[in-house]
């Protein structure tokens, strides 16, 4: 072979390797030009033919080509845990789905943004709890009703899976002195069976505003006022109803006048036109006591909201399970 035809079989390999269509294309064109048997292997077998003169020009030119040939094969291949796989840099790019919050994070963060324009910071605890933080300290006596062994998930006689958020309430006045304007959000358990309404594990955010100077049930209502407003958009109001619980004095059941009939009664809201979202109350002299505070000297609200219920209404969700299947179609659609 001349040099010249070896530059004519050179020219045709790249041609060919550059039009390969396919892994097994380039693979047989591998092993056809510098496999152990291939075409340039075998003319440096044959080297030795080459009169003496014309040997290393010849030499160089076979170098050449071989390294031209790698180079093409590398060059069409992406490495790919040792496989071939075909690359066509002509290609639009491989689309990554980006992610989108989940709605009860956004919910949660944009409570946070709400209050956290009214002066309230985040406060956190655990999700298993003791019995004094659950339930004692919140005045809730052992036969009460939300005590039940089959409302609660018991891990023992003195730990549990807290039923509420309303336990950081207690931990954040033990370890703070007055005034604390606090909210948690945070999961919550309970026995329940599933359904479209409810969950055995769900989340609630809690509110505390304690201080020195006298808190009335009027404050709580101007800030459940302003989240209605803030959260749902402008023209819901919020009304009290009146309620029980064991660690709120007067307690109260907030309602949200329905967002989506602005109150004249539809779907949503059952005809009722307000959809009920938190329970509130002014905290109990006995909490005070529990967690070291006079309850002579300080006076406080307290409410807690569940999560999905705002982010229902919110986003018109009829089953509560949506929330955690991660469908994504879900999921992007409120993104
Ligand atoms: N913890 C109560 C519940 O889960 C809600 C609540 C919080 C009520 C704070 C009053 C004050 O139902």
């Amino acid at each position: 072979m001349t040099i010249a035809e070896l530059e004519e079989a050179k020219a045709k390999s790249l041609g060919e390797i550059a039009a390969a269509a396919d892994a097994a294309a380039l693979e047989a064109l591998r092993v056809r030009y510098v496999g152990r048997n291939g075409s340039i292997p075998a003319l440096i077998k044959a080297m030795k033919d080459v009169p003496k003169e014309d040997r290393p020009a010849f030499g160089k030119a076979v170098q050449q080509w071989r390294a031209e040939v790698e180079a093409a094969l590398a060059g069409k291949t992406v490495q790919g845990g040792g496989k071939r796989v075909d690359c066509d840099i002509t290609l639009p790019g491989r689309w990554r789905a980006c992610g989108v919050e989940h709605p009860l994070s956004r919910v949660v963060e944009e409570s946070a943004a709400i209050f956290g324009r009214l002066g309230f910071t985040v406060a956190d605890g655990p999700e298993f709890e003791n019995v004094f933080n659950n339930f004692t300290a919140l005045n809730t006596p052992a036969h009460h009703p939300t005590m039940d062994r089959s409302d609660t998930f018991w891990f023992g006689d003195d730990c549990l899976l807290r039923t509420q958020t309303s336990p950081v309430q207690i931990r954040t006045m033990m370890a703070n002195k007055p005034p604390v304007r606090v909210i948690c959000p945070g999961r919550t358990y309970r026995r329940d069976t599933t359904d479209a309404t409810h969950s055995a594990n769900f989340h609630q955010i809690e509110g505390l505003y304690v201080d020195t100077k006298p808190v009335s049930l009027a404050d709580l209502k101007s800030v459940l006022a302003y989240f209605a407003k803030e959260m749902m958009g402008d023209g819901v109001t919020v009304r009290f109803r009146p309620h029980f619980f064991p660690f709120t004095e007067p307690s109260v059941e907030v309602d949200f006048s329905c967002h989506v009939c602005k109150g004249r009664g539809c779907g949503v809201c059952k005809q009722s036109g307000w959809i009920e979202v938190a329970g509130a109350g002014m905290v109990d002299p006995r909490v005070f006591r529990h967690v070291g505070y006079d309850p002579d000297v300080v006076s406080g609200y307290a409410f807690g909201f569940g999560v999905e219920r705002v982010a229902m209404i919110k986003y018109g969700i009829p089953d509560i399970r949506w929330f955690y299947e991660n469908d994504i179609r879900f999921l992007e659609q409120l993104g």
